[in-house]
């Protein structure tokens, strides 16, 4: 199957196809603010060479830069908006498996920022969406009232002891949700900011070794 750049009635999205797309896992990248779908793209082309890539365009615009949810202040999330969001970007993966054939159970989420954020809200309210996720920079999105079951799912979370925007707190409470929930979280420390680092992109890789087995 050819490179696929669709504008569908859902998302902006780029659809790269594996040489064996049925049997390939899924890198679901998703941008941060002011990104777009080909932001990540060599980022998931080196995290995973042989996964197919579904890359979508964040639909909510902050003085014209695209994101996934809407915020009311840095770190303060409209919470309407962020379960609406992420109710649509779990159907959009559910309707990007029909169209192009890939294995929806083999879905790994490689998220930046607010792109991390999104992620997070949806393995925490529709966790059979991911078998897996690679969250760098994230924040807690949103405390569940019911803790959902994670069991079986494995989070990568990369983070930066200065980051202006995620206090170290937000991101040892993100690593305990997931935890509580059975989930099997690393989280990977560096002395950076919220700047992507080769380094935590570099220990995606490593961690991702033993998930390509079981993705
Ligand atoms: C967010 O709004 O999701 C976070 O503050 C990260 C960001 O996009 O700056």
């Amino acid at each position: 199957m050819a490179e696929a750049t669709l504008k569908s009635t859902e998302f902006v999205h780029r659809f790269l196809p594996a040489s064996n797309v049925a049997e390939a896992p899924t890198l679901l990248l998703l941008h941060g603010t002011g990104g777009n779908e080909n932001d990540l793209l060599p980022l998931g082309q080196a995290l995973l060479p042989e996964a197919n890539i579904l890359s979508p365009r964040g639909k909510v615009l902050e003085g014209g830069m695209p994101r996934f949810f809407r915020r009311l202040a840095e770190g303060v999330f409209d919470q309407a908006d962020l379960e609406f969001r992420t109710k649509e970007l779990a159907d959009f993966l559910t309707e990007a498996s029909g169209r192009y054939d890939f294995d929806a159970k083999r879905v790994i989420a490689v998220g930046y920022s607010n792109g991390a954020n999104i992620a997070a809200s949806l393995l925490l309210r529709q966790p059979e969406k991911l078998a897996a996720a690679i969250l760098f920079h994230p924040m807690v999105p949103f405390v569940p009232k019911t803790l959902p079951d994670l069991t079986g799912k494995w989070v990568f979370i990369g983070a930066g002891q200065n980051d202006p925007i995620v206090p170290v707190a937000n991101t040892t409470a993100l690593a305990t949700l997931f935890t509580q929930a059975g989930a099997e979280v690393v989280t990977q420390w560096h002395q950076g900011g919220h700047a992507l680092t080769e380094g935590e992109v570099q220990a995606a890789q490593v961690w991702l070794q033993p998930q390509r087995r079981s993705a």
